[in-house]
């Protein structure tokens, strides 16, 4: 009895523990799901960004790159945090949905989910000092839509990016086009990232 509630609990530790641990799988994951095709982005990245997001009960659900999460689950705000050597900062992190309105009739993406800049590096934990340009947007694919790709991305920041006029706070979340931004704003490409797919809730 003892021991196969441990097993359990160790079990379900280890599925909410189940983190991107390797660089190479990420970028190969991205490759899989033709990400830098479809974002039109170099993606080698150099370090790992490790997205946790908070649940109502229960531990945080951490990504690793692929992960189908329940819509349910989706609410954030996410946490982000850096494993490898990136440096102090600052970071830009961007959050994108390629698949709206759905993944064969991409109409209106990218819907931008996220966009904030002056995260640092405080131990791993990415920590914004400004307030994001582009809070989470929880994510919300359509009835009968495939699953969705939301892919989180991180950049070091240009000096470009602090005084940027392309996006503010009351821009369309609709047609932005993260390659073009990074472009016109020098951010280089990504250093780290990860993506979850996420369906539409059950009716
Ligand atoms: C998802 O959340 C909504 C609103 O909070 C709730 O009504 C619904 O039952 C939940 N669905 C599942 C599958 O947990
Ligand atoms: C946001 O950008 C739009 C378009 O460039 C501009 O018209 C608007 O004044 C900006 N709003 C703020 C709050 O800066
Ligand atoms: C997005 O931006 C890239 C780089 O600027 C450009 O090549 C591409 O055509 C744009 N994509 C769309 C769908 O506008």
């Amino acid at each position: 009895m003892r021991i196969s509630c441990l097993a359990v609990s160790l079990t379900l530790a280890a599925v909410a523990l189940a983190q991107d641990v390797s660089i190479h799988a990420v970028e190969k994951a991205f490759n899989a799901a033709d990400i830098p095709t479809d974002l039109e982005i170099v993606f080698k990245p150099t370090a790992l960004l490790e997205v946790s997001l908070p649940q109502a009960t229960g531990r945080p659900i951490t990504l690793h790159a692929g992960i189908n999460v329940p819509r349910n689950d989706t609410a954030g705000p996410p946490i982000f945090h850096a494993v490898g050597d990136v440096g102090r900062g600052p970071f830009v992190v961007a959050t994108v949905d390629p698949d709206a309105l759905t993944p064969q009739d991409p109409t209106v993406a990218q819907i931008r989910h996220f966009l904030g800049g002056n995260f640092f590096n405080k131990g791993g934990l990415l920590v914004n000092s400004t307030p994001a340009i582009s809070d989470f947007l929880q994510p919300t694919p359509p009835a009968g839509s495939d699953p969705h790709r939301y892919i989180f991305l991180l950049f070091k920041q240009s000096p470009q990016f602090a005084t940027q006029t392309l996006i503010n706070s009351s821009s369309s979340i609709e047609f932005f086009n993260i390659s073009q931004f990074a472009s016109a704003v020098d951010l280089g490409n990504p250093i780290a990232g990860t993506f979850m797919r996420v369906a539409p809730p059950p009716s």
